[in-house]
């Protein structure tokens, strides 16, 4: 059987959402297949290589196929990924992997999981492979759509086009949140005024969002990376991606878990086409109301 899943951009609040507070994140029409067969022995094949089960190459499948078998005891199966979403970028490629193969197994071994089954053992994959998390990744991955997290209240956002520089830096969840993880440690007051910051500023862009007000999501947009940036989780490359995009009047800031991945970008349809011009790795991505299916 063969499910997808897809992928997400963060337009406000990642890292602040792993300590309770507001974010807005939309899932993308970029998504991650995955075809299960059923196999005496595993085999799993991606754009990482072929192996067997292999916590190093290919962490998230494998945690998957473990997490799975604790609902139902399988001998082996044939596990084939490839993924429109380019990987380690910020734009949930782990959780799309996790849950459309989750969905594929589910469906060839006929366990009849819910999407909330999937999406807890998902977000249980996550811990396993991360250690931290808060767990938007593999919801967004579940169930698509865009949503203010961690309330799980669905936002209309209309028909933003989002546009997106990848840097081509790794970007790394886990590093990325133990790194800020051991910021708050040791400047918790500083850490947590931030954090709420970033909270409040997610709510505040809510109805600019809905009335696509650029000037005023600019605004946010920009304050939201300064408090990423001094969260330690930006990089140069994205530092002037993000300059070069605000100085053509295109919002713009990190989405994800930084340290590299992918920048996003908000304006107008002749400013954002200006910008592909302008960065060779840029593309376009829509929000994506569905999430995993089979195919
Ligand atoms: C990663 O896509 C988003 C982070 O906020 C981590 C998380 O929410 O689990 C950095």
């Amino acid at each position: 059987m063969k499910a997808s899943a897809p992928g997400k951009i963060f337009l406000f609040g990642e890292h602040a959402v792993v300590y309770g507070k507001k974010a807005l994140v939309t899932a993308i029409d970029l998504r991650c297949f995955a075809e299960v067969k059923k196999r005496d022995d595993f085999r799993i094949s991606s754009p990482l290589g072929i192996t067997g089960i292999d916590f190093k190459k290919h962490p998230y499948i494998s945690h998957a196929v473990k997490r799975f078998m604790e609902v139902k005891e399988i001998k082996g199966a044939d596990i084939e990924v490839k993924s429109q979403i380019p990987i380690a970028s910020g734009l949930g490629s782990s959780s799309a992997v996790t849950v459309s193969v989750l969905k594929a197994l589910d469906a060839e071994f006929e366990t009849s999981l819910t999407d909330e089954d999937i999406y807890e053992m998902a977000r249980k994959v996550e811990l396993d492979v991360q250690g931290i998390g808060s767990g938007t990744d593999p919801f967004l991955s579940t169930y698509g759509g865009c949503w203010l997290i961690p309330d799980r209240k669905p936002v209309s956002i209309g028909k933003f086009y989002f546009l997106v520089v990848n840097t081509f830096e790794e970007s790394i969840t886990g590093e990325m949140v133990r790194k800020v993880a051991k910021l708050k440690e040791t400047f918790p007051e500083v850490v947590d005024s931030i954090m709420d910051a970033i909270g409040g500023l997610t709510i505040s862009a809510i109805p600019y969002l809905e009335k696509r007000d650029i000037d005023s999501i600019s605004t946010l947009m920009f304050m939201n990376q300064c408090l990423l940036k001094s969260l330690g989780v930006s990089s140069d490359k994205i530092d002037t991606i993000v300059s070069e995009l605000n100085s053509m009047g295109i919002a713009s800031k990190l989405t994800g878990a930084g340290g590299g991945g992918c920048v996003i970008g908000i304006g107008s349809n002749e400013k954002l086409t200006e910008a592909t011009k302008k960065f060779s790795t840029a593309f376009f991505v829509k929000p994506e109301k569905e999430g995993v299916r089979i195919e």
